[in-house]
């Protein structure tokens, strides 16, 4: 397996790529009222299966992508956190973004799932910057945007008069920039 591909863990979480047999689970989640309460609306089966195959396009272009969380040991299924290049306000960036399934809610998953996944992107991927939008009214999401060290850089309005704020952080790309 290329490093790449390999999951990422930590001593309660795993983050690995998606699969096509993941699908009841996210469809269940991102399908859910409550859950996408801060989305323009739930999605469809058959849009989280469109999802997975961009993921897994994702992975095979850029190395990256969004991947799904399970919980140490017994892999149980909690949610998703990963990266994606995205075009935000006529600027290339790379987008990290986390969800975790109302069940694990405020046990500090998203936290620990976004400091692995920026850990990721700066060693594993080279990348020096990621972005964040989160909706002003969304406390939790923020709370994980400032809890990874990322800063409030401007608010932005995306598709269908969507309000977002756009927090960044600035990545320390690899060991070899701190000598
Ligand atoms: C946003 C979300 C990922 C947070 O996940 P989580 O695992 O509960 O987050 P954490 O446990 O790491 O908590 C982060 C902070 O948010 C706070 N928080 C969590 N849920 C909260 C809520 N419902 N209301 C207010 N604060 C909340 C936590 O207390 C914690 O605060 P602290 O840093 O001051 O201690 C989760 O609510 C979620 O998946 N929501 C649905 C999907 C979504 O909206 N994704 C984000 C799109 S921008």
């Amino acid at each position: 397996m290329d490093v790449a591909s390999e999951p990422i863990v930590s001593e309660r979480l795993r983050l690995r790529e998606f699969r096509d047999a993941d699908l009841d689970v996210l469809a269940a989640m991102v399908g859910d009222d409550e859950q996408m309460t801060f989305y323009p609306r739930p999605k469809t089966r058959d849009e989280a299966a469109a999802w997975i195959r961009l993921n897994t396009g994702l992975y095979a272009t850029h190395g990256f992508g969004t991947w799904l969380i399970e919980a140490l040991p017994d892999l149980r299924f909690v949610g998703y956190c990963g990266i994606r290049p995205l075009e935000l306000d006529q600027v290339s960036e790379i987008e990290i973004g986390w969800h975790v399934h109302k069940r694990f809610w405020k046990q500090g998953i998203a936290t620990e799932a976004a400091t692995l996944v920026c850990d990721a992107a700066a060693t594993r991927f080279g990348l020096a910057r990621l972005v964040a939008l989160v909706h002003p009214d969304h406390t939790a999401s923020r709370r994980v945007a400032e809890n990874v060290g990322m800063r409030r850089e401007r608010t932005t309005v995306l598709e269908a008069d969507y309000p977002a704020i756009v927090y960044a952080a600035a990545l320390r790309r690899t060991q070899a920039d701190d000598s």
